[in-house]
């Protein structure tokens, strides 16, 4: 029998969210139903609202979650009813040219759920990055499901779901920082943050918080970024330089994604070093490079999507650091809202009041 739960829609370009009844059908083959316990208000979020990812409205938002699995449909192994998970949005297929050559990370085919979550009416709604998680049940592809230690709280665990995992893969994977590295990251909210930790993490030695806001810098410190700028306030390109010795940072990571942050990480970077661009563009956004210079300064350009992470191997993996004490994931937690709060959420993204608002159900 489908479910009704309600559930936080943008039903139209730029219009403030609202919460519909949702109805959740019962998995299918190879599908899962997930009762969710906590999900945070990610910047992606408010770029489908906005209309910068696509015009498939309405969406269901909602996207950084974990939960427990309370049924799973024909044809599914590996997952049980009662099993705690976080979703993650690249459920790997196994068979596509990337998957076979062994780089799964960059999968071309990646799962969701084959049917359709609707409103009441019947119209189909476009759950965000195939998840759809403010909501008390989804429906998403099972490989969507990564299991991990009941131990780690819902609230922390759903952030590794998304925007933490995009920044710590931004440094880990994509930019395989490395011991004594220096890193620099424009950005310092919720995945420019998580970058950080990930390069304080893996060694680095000068990590350089980026960002027009002082509030945020005084969290990226806490995060690990040795120095901070406040690009208001100073050129970061030339600050940059001077923190390393005049060269410019092995590894920068921006977090914004927008042409003027990609313009100044690639003049921030030393000869040969590397741009990772984790922060997500708008369809409207141009970039313009002398060809000489991308030639002449070397090095790596690359974009990490979700961090180029494994659910199934870093999810399991940072949950145990996080046991551990080696990775403070509740600091990423700035407060705990209800669905009907997520509006409000955006506002406080918005005037930089809060790395992560996350509801809890
Ligand atoms: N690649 C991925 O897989 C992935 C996953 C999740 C999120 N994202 C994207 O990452 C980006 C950041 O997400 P978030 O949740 O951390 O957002 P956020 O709003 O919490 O953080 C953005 C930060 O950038 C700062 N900023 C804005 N303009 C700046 C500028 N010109 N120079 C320096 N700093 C500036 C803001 O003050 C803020 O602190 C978004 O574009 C989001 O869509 C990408
Ligand atoms: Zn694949
Ligand atoms: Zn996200």
């Amino acid at each position: 029998m489908p479910q009704e739960v309600r559930g936080v829609v943008a039903m139209t370009k730029g219009a403030p969210v609202t919460l519909e009844t949702v109805v959740v059908p019962d998995p299918g083959a190879g599908e899962a139903l997930v009762a969710i316990q906590a999900c945070g208000v990610c910047h992606t979020d408010l770029h489908y609202r906005e209309g910068g990812i696509n015009d498939d409205f309405p969406f269901l938002l909602g996207h950084e979650a974990a939960g427990v699995v309370e049924a799973i449909g024909a044809g599914v192994t590996g997952l049980e009813p009662g099993d705690y998970v976080i979703l993650n949005w690249r459920a790997v297929c196994g068979g596509c040219r990337a998957c076979r050559r062994g780089q799964p990370w960059y999968c071309f085919a990646t799962r969701n759920a084959q049917q359709r979550m609707t409103l009441a009416d019947g119209v189909a709604l476009s759950p965000a990055l195939g998840i759809g998680a403010f909501v008390a049940k989804t429906l998403v592809a099972a490989g969507q499901c990564t299991k991990v230690d009941p131990r780690v709280p819902p609230e922390v665990a759903g952030l590794l779901g998304c925007g933490v995992m995009a920044g710590l893969g931004a440094a880990l994977n994509t930019g395989s920082v490395s011991r004594g590295d220096s890193v620099a990251v424009f950005g310092c909210g919720g995945v420019g943050d998580a970058a950080i930790a990930g390069a304080r993490l893996a060694g680095a030695t000068t990590i350089i918080g980026v960002d027009v806001d002082e509030r945020k810098l005084g969290w990226a410190r806490e995060f690990g970024a040795t120095e901070t700028i406040n690009s208001r306030e100073r050129d970061p390109v030339e600050a940059i330089r001077a923190f390393t010795g005049g060269h410019g940072a092995d590894v920068v990571i921006d977090a914004v994604g927008r042409p003027e942050t990609y313009l100044q990480a690639f003049y921030a970077r030393d000869l040969a070093g590397t741009v990772v661009l984790v922060g997500v563009p708008t369809p409207d956004m141009q970039l313009t490079l002398p060809l000489l210079d991308v030639f002449g300064r070397g090095g790596a350009l690359k974009s990490s999507w979700y961090g180029d992470c494994l659910p199934s191997r870093d999810f399991p993996l940072l949950v145990e650091l996080y046991l551990q004490g080696r990775l403070p994931l509740d600091r990423f937690v700035s407060e705990q809202i209800g669905l009907g709060d997520v509006e409000a959420a955006f506002d406080k993204m918005h005037r930089g009041e809060v790395l992560r608002s996350v509801v809890v159900m």
